[in-house]
Order: C-alpha cells, then structure tokens, then sequence
C-alpha cells in the first residue's frame, strides 16, 4: 500500500514522547523510514519497538541523541544514512518549557532552554542540510509553538526560543529555497503531552487551573492531542507540499485567531 512517505528518510528529535512519538507512528503509517532521536533511552527504544515494520513499508529504529550537542547530531545523522541510505526530512521537535519571568528565570534556565529549544533546532538544520543536498532535496519541519508567536506573562526563555524558531525557519526557507529544501515551522496550541506536567510544578493544583484557563481561551474548547499536529507536519514533509516553504502552520484550536 503506497503511504503519503514513501522514499522519505525521516530523523525525528523528542520522538521518545508526546508529540514526537506521534509523528513516528504517523510517518512511518504512511511509509516513511524513520529514526527517532531522544535522550530518554527506553521510552524511544519503546516507541520504535512498537511502530516495527508498517503496513505501507515505513518502519522505525531508535537512537540517542542530545539535541544540544553537535557530536551526538553527527553521529544520529550519520546512523540514518548508514541504516537507511540517506535523509530526507528532519522533525526539530525535541524541546522543554520552564516556567519563569524577567526577574524570576534563573541563568542555569534561560541557558538549558536556549540549548535545547533554539540551538538545537540550529544544529539539527546544520547537522541534516548537507544529506539532504546528497540526497537531492529534502524537508524540515521546526516544531515552535503559539508560544513563538504571542506573549505570555511567565515563559520567558521559552518565548524567546520559540520565537527564534518561527524566523530561524524562514531564515533557512531562504537560504535554501534554490536548492530543493523547503523549511516550515509548525506552531501547536496546548497539546495533551507529558510536556504539561512537567512544566506545571509537576501535577495538582498549578496544572489544572492552566487546564480550565485554556479551555476557556480555546474556540474549540478543549487540548489537542499529539496527533492532530503530526497530521500537519505530514502535509509539510509530502511532496504535497512542494510549493510550501518559509510558512508558519499554526494548530491551535482556533487560539490565536481571537
Ligand atoms: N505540548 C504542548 O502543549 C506544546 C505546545 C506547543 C509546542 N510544543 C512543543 O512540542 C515539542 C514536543 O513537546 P511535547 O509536548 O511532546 O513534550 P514531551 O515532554 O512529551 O516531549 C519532549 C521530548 O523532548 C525530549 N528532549 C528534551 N531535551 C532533549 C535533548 N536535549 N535532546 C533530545 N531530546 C530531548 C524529551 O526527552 C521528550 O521525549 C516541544 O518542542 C514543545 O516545546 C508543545
């Protein structure tokens, strides 16, 4: 059965959960090859056992890989090419939210954001463009967030990695418009992911007023869920999207439309 992927060589970062995990299982659904990339060893592990070979073909291994590190980007890249004969496409996905304001963020969490949320992204486009020009063309699909694009009172390193996100993709869209690699950004609203209670003072009562306060800002009134926004980076990965380049995908709920 022929899949919306298929010849696509996939690496995929924070594929070990939430949205990641979604965009293995969906990409690989629709015959892409895919290795997914994280620094949580056995839910990644889990995630590519799960997927194994699909029925369009796609199948999916897993590797470590610290997105701040440009060594451990040299190495999953080279484990890609190696495992599936090139690289096409690259979700920047892997990404952390710590609360904090102008005078409440600390160094060590504006440094550890920055690292892994906007430098990582950075050396992921660094570490994969070269392949892709091998390979005669490719996609890049940096997840941002609404977060990228309005304010809020109390994230401040993740607004300004999320911003520098959004343009950093339409940066690089430029640069490499000419040479047959298109790069998108994708901006969630609140999506159901682990990601939530981590950030929010992990679980009770922090979590669940940010619960209802979203809800209520939500047109479509309630979170999404991981796989309504791999369904887009889908769109912007096939070659459906061949005329999509430097664009913003915003998948929110209705959010940011009020
Ligand atoms: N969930 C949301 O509401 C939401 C909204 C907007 C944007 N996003 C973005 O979506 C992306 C995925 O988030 P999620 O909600 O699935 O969260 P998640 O916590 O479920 O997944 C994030 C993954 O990134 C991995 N990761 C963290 N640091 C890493 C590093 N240094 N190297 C490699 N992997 C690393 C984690 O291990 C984890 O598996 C993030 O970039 C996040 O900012 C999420």
């Amino acid at each position: 059965m022929a899949g919306r992927l298929d010849g696509k060589v996939v690496l995929i970062t924070g594929g070990a959960s939430g949205i990641g995990a979604a965009h293995a299982r969906t990409f690989a659904a629709e015959g892409a090859k895919v290795l997914i990339g994280d620094i949580q060893d056995k839910m990644g592990q889990e995630v590519a056992d799960g997927i194994g070979i699909t029925n369009s073909g796609g199948q999916a291994a897993y590797t470590n890989l610290d997105v701040t590190s440009e060594k451990s980007w040299d190495d999953a890249v080279k484990k890609a090419v190696n495992m599936y004969g090139k690289l096409t496409t690259l979700i920047n996905n892997a990404g952390l939210a710590i609360m904090g304001g102008v005078t409440t963020e600390t160094q060590a969490s504006w440094d550890k954001t920055i690292a892994v949320n906007q430098m990582g992204v950075w050396y992921g486009m660094k570490a994969a463009i070269p392949e892709m020009l091998k390979a005669g063309g490719g996609a890049i699909v940096n997840i941002s967030s609404v977060y990228g694009i309005i304010g809020s009172p109390d994230m401040l390193s993740y607004h300004a990695s999320k911003g520098a996100v959004r343009l950093m993709s339409k940066a690089a869209a430029l640069e490499y418009a000419t040479r047959g690699i298109r790069i998108n950004s994708v901006h969630p609203g609140i999506i159901e992911t682990p990601i939530l209670t981590k950030t929010f003072s992990g679980g009770g009562p922090a979590v669940d007023s940010f619960v209802k306060a979203i809800q209520t800002r939500t047109p479509l009134a309630r979170f999404g869920k991981p796989e309504e926004i791999a369904y887009g980076s889908l769109y912007l990965c096939s070659d459906e999207a061949s005329f999509v380049t430097g664009a913003e995908l915003v998948i929110d709920g209705g959010w940011t439309a009020q």
